[in-house]
């Protein structure tokens, strides 16, 4: 679909880490849509420059963010400031707060990035969530042990990806995945309050949820089953499914429970994407984000013909009119191809092989050769991702399988070298 005709093309800010997986498919969607784009990167200035990239950005540094952007919006107004993932997400709102631009409310943007905020929100609401608790990062984990529920989840508050998510089934288990996720958030530096969260372990399965928000209303755009176990001791994100199989009355229930923990949370505009588990006491949300899927996953996405999520994303924030969402392919997934274990990764066979699997669209191997890689629960990022698109979600699922059976990786285990201090 084309943009419809406007005197000058609506000027968009789009904030970005140099390694983030999302700002490619943004940027196309945004040409696509003849959106006057400027690149708001969080990097050092000579690098930015190096790229021919206007806005250096210090995202650690939001007041001088805001103060950049500012004088830009002043010379040339933009339409809309928007985080392409998780980094800037609260950076985004402070801006389009500062610059008068329709934005969260703030202390919602940071519920729905921070995980003690966002289960204080759900919990008061009366949304289902498990049993939390926070505590100081200095706690003594054998000390308190025994107050513990087994089993329970160790969390950080503000990574993602199920970095430092553990799973402990007894006091020992409980001490040894807090001292883990403890050293991963310090690794981090300071992001928020030196805390971490133990939940309740719920067992069930998982889907995550695609939405929009416009005035507060939810419009969903996919439920993805998620079809491996995910019982921990770590999360790892592997492949993602959609049309969910789930039956229809639970997939209203889903879409409903997603609706009520957006309001929850306070979120009324823009992206979210959610997880949540299903057992036999009902559809409890695990997570809500103010933002839409990481990694390369809404590739599969196609709402009409040829409209991806970024498009609606985009739309929506310059105030443009969405189109209808209905999708119409049969089947469709993603893998994020988990690391194994760490090393060094020396070479990737098999590829040409997995892109010959029936269904298989694409295959995309983003780990770079010769560097290292690191796994959940410390580790960050994929060996790649499997695209399949068929005339059914089971077909799908199988055809990402197949693929990945194909693809051969060889890790050399990298001696004395910590990655992770
Ligand atoms: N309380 C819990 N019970 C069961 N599984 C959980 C729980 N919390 C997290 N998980 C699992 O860990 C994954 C990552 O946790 P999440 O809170 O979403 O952190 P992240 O922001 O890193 O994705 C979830 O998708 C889920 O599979
Ligand atoms: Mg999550």
């Amino acid at each position: 679909m084309s943009a419809p005709p406007e005197a000058t093309a609506p000027r968009v800010l789009l904030l970005y880490t140099p390694t983030s997986y999302r700002a490619t498919a943004f940027i196309a969607a945004a040409e696509r849509l003849g959106l006057d784009v400027v690149h708001g990167m969080d990097t050092p200035e000579p690098l930015a420059s190096h790229w021919g990239l206007p806005v250096a950005l210090d995202f650690a540094r939001p007041e001088e963010a805001i103060a950049r952007i500012g004088a830009l919006h002043a010379e040339h107004p933009f339409a809309a400031v928007l985080a392409v993932d998780d980094g800037a997400t609260l950076l985004a709102v402070e801006v389009s707060a500062a610059l008068g631009l329709p934005h969260n409310d703030p202390a919602s943007a940071l519920a729905a990035r921070d995980k003690w905020e966002m289960r204080q929100r759900l919990a008061a609401a009366k949304v289902p969530v498990p049993a939390f608790r926070r505590y100081p990062l200095d706690a003594d984990p054998a000390a308190i042990a025994d107050d513990q529920h087994y089993p329970c989840v160790v969390k950080p508050l503000r990574l993602s990806g199920s970095r430092g998510v553990i799973r402990a089934d007894d006091a020992d288990a409980f001490v040894a995945a807090w001292e883990r996720t403890r050293r991963i958030i310090e690794s981090e530096g300071a992001n928020g309050e030196p805390a971490l969260l133990v939940e309740s372990y719920l067992p069930g399965v998982e889907v995550a949820v695609e939405g929009l928000l416009t005035g507060g209303k939810l419009r969903l755009l996919a439920i993805f089953d998620k079809p491996d176990p995910l019982e921990g001791p770590f999360f790892e994100e592997t492949i993602y499914v959609t049309p969910s199989r789930l039956p229809p009355g639970m997939q209203a229930e889903i879409a409903a429970r997603t609706a009520q923990a957006a309001a929850a949370v306070g979120l009324r505009e823009g992206p979210v994407h959610a997880e949540l588990r299903i057992n036999a006491a009902g559809v409890w949300p695990i997570e809500l984000a103010g933002r839409s899927i990481g990694g390369l996953c809404s590739s599969v996405l196609e709402f009409g013909v040829g409209i991806g999520l970024e498009e609606l994303i985009l739309r929506h924030a310059v105030g443009w009119p969405l189109p209808a969402t209905a999708r119409e392919h049969h089947g469709a997934g993603v893998m994020m191809i988990p690391i194994p274990r760490g090393g060094m990764l020396r070479g990737v066979e098999g590829v040409a092989e997995a892109c010959a699997e029936p269904g298989v669209t694409g295959v995309e191997i983003t780990a770079r050769v010769n560097h290292p890689v690191t796994p959940l629960p410390e580790g960050s990022s994929y060996l790649g991702f499997i695209f399949a698109r068929t005339d059914s979600p089971a077909a799908a699922e199988a055809a990402l399988r197949a693929a990945h059976a194909r693809l051969r990786f060889r890790i050399e285990p990298t001696i004395g070298l910590t990655l992770i201090p």
